[in-house]
């Protein structure tokens, strides 16, 4: 048995619900192109949970129970004015969704019919969670969600307590559809492997958001926004950029392990990084960002991620930075429970082999030996 690092390449599921072939990513055989530039991010999640897009009247069931459960048990946010004021917003993240199980009487309920409501309410609360997270640190109460409106309206209100721009909302909404699934990715990996224990949905989604917690996998778009503001200005790029390739340190928000030609997720964050630039009447960000591409692909080879240009478009939403991977969580939530209830529906335990490369044939030894 020899071991496959970091599982490059092995194929651990069948699935119907994403793909990546040649480079191109779909939901449901639907080219992310195609929805990213028509789709709202509820026909979206409606697509990944049901395999189809939905009709008129199924958007709007979907938009009823979004709004019927997007409200946060109060014992969750009490617990949440508990946290330390400085906790990591993806640690207060994991907690608050983990604690939401404690207050659902049907958490472990495992009928398929309980399970797809607990995806749409969680895809409900989570936006609510991040916002009343936001809000609790800086000394302010939560804002109550609104009903009839979209998660991206939503949360950018629940987030502010005012109104959101027209602007602003479509910006968001196509973030979400963006990044609401990527086939294998690690966090989806994750969910998969907790709930083929047959444990239920919401450990699956804990150990998800766990695992995009991390620079490598979702936290790279706040580490883009980190690096972007230590150089500071477009004369500074250059510089900085050279710098760190010669220390041959990792620049964030490049590369992939699957797309070695580019994600096409990144072609409409750029986009929409230019366009909210030009709005604001600042290009700056989106300036240091072209040129931190041209040099790092131009000397690694290396293209932009999902996790790139999402740095800018949320810095122009006036989004707090450390906000960027709990809203990659909100959209890929449902993306986590899709694979959730496929895996439930023809489960079978995920336990691969380790390559053993310890010592062998070693004695205990008594502790007064030792
Ligand atoms: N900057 C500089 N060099 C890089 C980068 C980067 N961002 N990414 C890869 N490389 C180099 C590595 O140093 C390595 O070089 P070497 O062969 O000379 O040692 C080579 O490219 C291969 O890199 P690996 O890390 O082995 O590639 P892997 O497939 O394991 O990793 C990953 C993919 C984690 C995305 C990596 O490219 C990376 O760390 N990127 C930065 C973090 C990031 O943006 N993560 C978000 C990914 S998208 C998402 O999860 C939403």
């Amino acid at each position: 048995m020899t071991a496959t690092k970091g599982l490059e390449g092995i194929v651990a599921a069948a699935s119907s619900i994403s793909s990546i072939i040649d480079g191109v990513l779909t939901y449901r055989g639907i080219n992310m192109d195609d929805l990213a530039e028509n789709a709202s991010f509820e026909e979206v999640a409606y697509l990944l949970w049901y395999g189809k897009l939905p009709n008129r009247s199924e958007i709007e069931t979907l938009q009823k129970q979004l709004d019927e459960y997007a409200v946060v048990p109060n014992e969750v946010l009490e617990g949440m004015k508990l946290y330390p004021k400085n906790t990591n917003s993806m640690a207060a993240l994991r907690t608050a969704i983990s604690s939401l199980a404690l207050y659902d009487q049907a958490a472990n309920d495992m009928s398929p019919e309980a399970n797809q409501l607990k995806a749409i309410k969680l895809q409900a609360q989570l936006p609510a969670v991040v916002a009343a997270f936001s809000r609790i640190r800086e000394g302010k109460e939560p804002v109550a969600p609104k009903k009839g409106v979209s998660i991206a309206h939503n949360f950018l209100y629940m987030l502010s307590g005012n109104e959101p721009s027209d602007v602003a909302v479509k910006a968001l909404d196509q973030a979400l559809v963006l990044h609401a699934d990527h086939e294998l990715n690690a966090s989806t990996f994750a969910a998969r492997v907790t709930v083929a224990t047959l444990s239920d949905i919401y450990s699956g989604i804990t150990s998800a958001i766990g695992a995009l917690k991390g620079p490598l996998h979702g936290g790279a778009n706040e580490a883009v926004m980190v690096m972007l503001e230590e150089i500071g200005s477009f004369a500074n790029v250059e510089g900085y950029i050279n710098n760190a390739l010669a220390n041959k340190q990792k620049i964030m928000g490049f590369g992939h392990r699957v797309y070695k030609n580019g994600d096409p997720r990144a072609k409409h964050l750029q986009k929409m990084s230019r366009e909210l630039g030009k709005l604001r009447g600042n290009m700056e960000l989106y300036e240091m960002s072209v040129k931190i591409e041209e040099l790092v692909t131009g000397q690694k080879g290396l293209k932009p991620n999902v996790d790139f240009y999402s740095a800018s478009v949320y810095t122009a939403l006036e989004i707090p930075r450390d906000l960027f991977t709990p809203i990659f969580a909100i959209s890929r939530l449902s993306g986590w429970s899709a694979h959730i209830l496929e895996q439930y529906q023809d489960n079978r335990l995920i336990r691969p082999r380790a390559d053993y490369v310890g010592p062998v044939n070693a004695k205990y030894v008594p502790i007064e030996q030792r």
